[in-house]
């Protein structure tokens, strides 16, 4: 298809951090079960999995017309009418329960990097916001990082299912967008085409999240580990 029959639907910023972050959740595990010798590049691959999906949340008030949570967001009654197949017009962004994944996994993902700034692993190795907090406290949020990467997974499965599904059995070439960032015209009107992607904004947020991440990673005391 050439691109004259296609409009732009995702801006360039969120299908990037969409597949960074992809890599960063796999490094993430991947770095994990390597073994702690590998826990220097789980901390780095967990800082940037944390800065990708803080910068999503703030691009979901400030980015593109079809990023903006406001535009895909909806409400229990729409999401059941989808389901039943009672909606009208297609949908040009995410679809109402689709949606709802992307909260589910912004917001796993959000508290699976978080809780890893406070977790230990009872050895030698810590997150950097460790001596910050009582050791007891820390305990809790590893536990809390055990059980969302286990949540995380679950939801992963699912969103992967669901995208096959889509792009398998209803043929609708969701895959292929979240790369060129183009739907075809005919399932895009002409006005809700997005003109740019305001990449230059997108730049600026992330250089200044990740620039105030370091200052407070770099703040945050040298801490050893308590061991029980
Ligand atoms: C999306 C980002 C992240 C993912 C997917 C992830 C995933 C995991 C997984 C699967 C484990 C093993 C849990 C288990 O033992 O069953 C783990 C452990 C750990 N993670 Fe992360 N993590 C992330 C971010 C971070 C960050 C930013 C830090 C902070 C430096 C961190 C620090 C730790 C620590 C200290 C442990 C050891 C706890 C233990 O041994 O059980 N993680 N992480
Ligand atoms: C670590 C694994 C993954 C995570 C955490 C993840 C997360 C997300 C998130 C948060 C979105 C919303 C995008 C946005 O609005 O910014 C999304 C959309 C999407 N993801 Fe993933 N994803 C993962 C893996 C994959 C994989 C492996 C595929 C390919 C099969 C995929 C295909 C898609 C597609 C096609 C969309 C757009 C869905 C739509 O059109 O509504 N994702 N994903």
């Amino acid at each position: 298809m050439t691109q004259r029959n296609e409009r732009l639907v995702w801006d360039l910023p969120v299908r990037l951090v969409h597949w960074l972050i992809v890599l960063a959740v796999a490094g993430s595990w991947a770095t994990h079960y390597a073994g702690i010798e590998w826990f220097a590049w789980h901390r780095r691959l967990g800082y940037a999995a944390l800065v990708l999906v803080v910068f999503r949340v703030a691009w979901g008030f400030v980015g593109t017309r079809h990023a903006r949570f406001g535009s895909f967001l909806r409400g229990p009654r729409e999401i059941l009418d989808y389901l039943r197949g009672r909606t009208a017009e297609g949908h040009v962004g995410h679809n109402p329960l689709g949606a709802l994944g992307v909260v589910a996994l912004l917001g796993v993902l959000l508290l699976q990097a978080s809780t890893g700034l406070f977790a230990n692993d009872e050895i030698m190795n810590a997150g950097p916001f460790y001596g910050w907090i009582d050791p007891a406290l820390s305990n809790r949020l590893t536990t809390l990082h055990r059980l969302s990467s286990d949540a995380l997974l679950v939801l992963i499965a699912l969103h992967v299912l669901a995208v096959a599904w889509h792009v398998l059995g209803r043929r609708q070439p969701l895959l292929r967008a979240m790369f060129t960032g183009r739907k075809p015209a005919a399932d895009v009107p002409v006005e809700q085409a997005i003109a740019g992607s305001r990449t230059g904004l997108a730049l600026t947020i992330v250089a200044v999240l990740a620039t105030a991440f370091a200052i407070v990673v770099r703040t945050a005391p040298e801490a050893t580990i308590a061991l029980y």
